[in-house]
Parts: structure tokens; sequence; C-alpha cells
């Protein structure tokens, strides 16, 4: 006979509502890329050794490689899992749906040199959980290759019951615009809001929680190297984002029977395979290779203090290399609140054309470029060599304004960036949210030409 409890489980879950969770703040590990340790039962983890013949408490012992065995130390990531069941315990794949979520090679459609903007993606009405509510815009090189990378949005209003999800193509840089979500992974849980994001590894089995019902966000999904803290040059030691502001989970572990789908991203396709258990199983563990979270509120902003400013490199949070040195596959870059003070300064972002190509996204606010039509959970793209710049009333109003101190305040825009072009997918360009007149803002940028 059911209980209240279960009957109150079976209600929320199909209404979409995250399970309690015991009422303690969740705990994490400070530091970037630290060799983290972590144990939810005392005494879990084996002391000295990775491989005991017996492990404590009856656990399996298994290594998750994020890097080839053989990069160099520097770079090798590795974790250490002390699990209730090993994770090769599962049926065999199989296909299922890709729903919205395409993969490079992206030839759906010609690529396009023209700037493109987006109104903010709707939350769809029906369930839809976070997997169910990823659309992919666009993406360059090839997952296969693990070059390039992959931009989608996800709108999403219900928790993910019993179904869990890794992505074997690439490490997701997960920026929520709307709602908080929950990571519930096998390395512990990590809950995020507007203002924070979360990088889960390649490769790591998660499923999505969303505490407060609808959910919106970006995903930058990294087929590269893995992302990691920018050089700090001639700034020195501290500055931009700093290491110790990234956040770690705990362990924590669901012992639990039933039937679940464990989904993969695999070569671009969505499989399945059904297993009897949570595969979040993880008693314990060690490493270097785990999901975090950064607070962008923490960001140090770095600017000029005499004129000009310098290039939006200076706001990058992230960098993921690519193999031509000093060229990014992808740059993570915000726009937070910050003074401008430079004299003698056209303050936004000047007129600009870049062999990088420039995907933007607005949390919340306004972006300084752009007097109108860039909404928070919108979307503009400007393509490698695609000129862009202020719109003709952002630059009436900054040619003219008093160059007087001045605060640029709740607001925060963000750029996934990357060395290759953007090839969209059908379904952004087909989009009710594309803005067909996003041409329009420049066209008024008149002649004033005195010299001839
Ligand atoms: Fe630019």
């Amino acid at each position: 006979m059911a209980t209240h409890d279960t009957k109150t489980r079976s209600r929320n879950r199909k209404a979409g509502i995250a399970p309690p969770r015991p009422a303690v703040p969740i705990s994490y590990q400070p530091g970037f890329g630290n060799h983290f340790v972590s144990e939810a039962v005392p005494g879990a983890l084996p002391v000295g050794r990775n491989s005991p013949q017996r492990p404590p408490l009856g656990l399996y012992a298994e290594q998750i490689s994020g890097t080839s065995f053989t990069t160099a130390r520097a770079e090798n990531r590795r974790t250490w899992t002390y699990r209730i069941q090993p994770s090769v315990v599962h049926r065999p794949y199989a296909r299922i749906d890709n729903g919205l979520i395409r993969s490079a090679p992206f030839n759906e459609i010609d690529a396009t040199p023209t700037q493109l903007r987006w109104s903010p993606f709707p939350v769809p009405r029906k369930p839809t959980d976070f997997v169910d509510g990823i659309i992919t815009l666009g993406g360059n090189g090839d997952a296969a290759t693990q070059t390039g990378m992959a931009i989608h949005v996800y709108a999403a209003n219900a928790s993910m019951h019993e179904r869990c999800f890794y992505n074997a193509d690439g490490e997701m840089l997960i920026v929520p615009q709307q709602g908080r979500a929950r990571f519930v992974t096998e390395l512990g849980i990590i809950e995020a809001a507007a203002g924070e994001i979360v990088i889960i590894p390649r490769g790591l089995r998660f499923r999505v929680e969303l505490p407060d019902g609808p959910s919106r966000g970006y995903i930058c999904e990294n087929y590269g190297a893995m992302l990691r803290l920018p050089e700090l040059g001639p700034l020195g030691a501290n500055g931009l984002a700093n290491a110790r502001d990234f956040l770690a989970p705990v362990a924590a572990y669901e012992d639990t029977s039933g039937r679940w789908s464990l989904l993969a991203k695999f070569q671009g396709n969505l499989w399945a395979a059904e297993m009897d258990h949570s595969p979040l199983n993880v008693v314990a563990w060690h490493g270097n290779f785990a999901p975090y979270k950064y607070d962008l509120a923490r960001f140090n902003a770095m600017g000029s203090v005499s004129f000009d400013h310098p290039d939006p490199s200076i706001f990058s949070v992230l960098t993921a290399p690519s193999d031509l040195p000093g060229t990014a596959n992808i740059d993570f870059v915000i726009f937070p609140p910050r003074w401008l003070v430079g004299e003698d300064t056209f303050r936004p972002p000047w007129y600009h054309r870049n062999v990088m190509t420039e995907f933007m996204g607005l949390l919340h606010g306004a972006y300084d470029a752009k007097a109108e039509g860039f909404l928070p959970g919108g979307a503009s793209l400007h393509n490698c060599m695609t000129a862009h710049g202020p719109d003709a009333e952002t630059w009436e109003r900054a040619s003219e304004a008093q160059l007087k101190p001045h605060k640029i305040e709740n607001t925060m825009a963000f750029m996934f960036e990357s060395r290759f072009a953007l090839r969209l997918t059908r379904y952004a360009v087909e989009s009710s949210e594309l803005q067909h007149d996003y041409f329009e803002g420049w066209q008024g940028l008149d002649k004033h030409f005195k010299g001839g």
C-alpha cells in the first residue's frame, strides 16, 4: 500500500518537482584543479594506495581518466572513485532520438556571415527535463577528432528522475540564466543559480534537478582540451578569476534500486542503457578530475585607468587552448559590473572585425554596446571577420557623454569566443526567436566626415 510519502513523491515526480533534500547547506571544496579528497562515509577512502586488494566497506575501486595517461603532470586529470558497484554494470546501449541536440560537423545549412541576434528562448509548457530541453544553436570543428565546440541553450521545467546523463563528446560549461539548477553528479552535488557557472567534465555522470521549476541557460560544449584559468602575464599572481573561488563538490552517493536510464551523448548521437540502480553511487573519491562551479560576482575585473580600454580578453574567466599557441578553442569571457574612467575615450566596445567568432548571451541587465533588442536569455552571433559594434543610438550617446567616472551596474553579459567560425543549425536560423531586423541598429551610423 502506498504511504502518504510515496504518494507525494509520485505526485511531485509527475509535476517535475525536485525531491526534498536535507536542510543542511551543500558543502564544497575550494580550489581550481586541486587534488581533492572526499568521503561520504568515514573510512571509505583507502589510505596510501589507489587500488587495494579489498577496498574499505566492500566498495569497488574505479579510475576515471579525463586526460591521457601520459599527459604532462601539470595538465593530467584523473580521479579515483570508490563505489557501490562499478560503472560497467548496465545493459547494452541503444540509440534514442536526438531531440534538438546536434553535433559537429555542422552541415545542415550554409554557414552565414550575417550578424544575428535571437530573442530569449521560451521555457516549454509540457514537462521537459534538462536533457530534453537542450536546443543546439550551432558549433564548429569535429566532435570525433576532439576539436571545436557547440553552443546550446536549455529551457526546462522538470527534474530528471531515475535518468542520468554523460557526454563523451565534450566538457560542458553551463551558464544558468533563470532558475536554479542542481547537478547531482557522481562526485557530489553542485547547485547553481543565475550568475554562477558549472563545468561538468567529459564523461562524468549526472542528473539535473530544478528546485525552482522553470529554468533556462546556455551551454558551451567543449570538444577539445579542458578549460583552464588563463595565464595572467604582466597582471601578476592575482586577479581575474582567482583559483580559490572555484568550488568542487564533496562525495555524496545514492544506494538505490529501480529502473534507471543512463543516457550518453556519444559521437553526436544520444544513446540509452538501462540499469537497475543509480549510477551516482560513489561513496568516496580523490583526484583532480571533478565538476566545479564559480560565482561570476567573484571575478576581479581589470581595466584601463588612463585611456582606451583593453581587448576583452582582459575579462576571460576560463580558456581552452587549441593547437595554435595563443589561440583558444574557447574563451569564456564576461562583461561584469565595473568602473569606466578612461579619459578622451569612446567607452563602449569599439567597432570590430575579429578572426575569432563571438557568440554572446545576457544574464541580466543591459549590455553597454546595445541600446535595445539584446535581452536577458537572448543571444547574438558575430562570426569570423563579421563587422560589429555599438548601434547608432549607443554611438551617439557615447560620443557626447561627459567623461566622468561611471560605473556600469546591474548587468552580466558573457561571450563564448572560438577560433573557428560558428556553423548554425537549421533550428537556429528558422526559429521565431531570430530577429530579422538586427542589422537596422547600425544603419543610422551616418557620415560625419568633414575633410575633403
Ligand atoms: Fe568583437
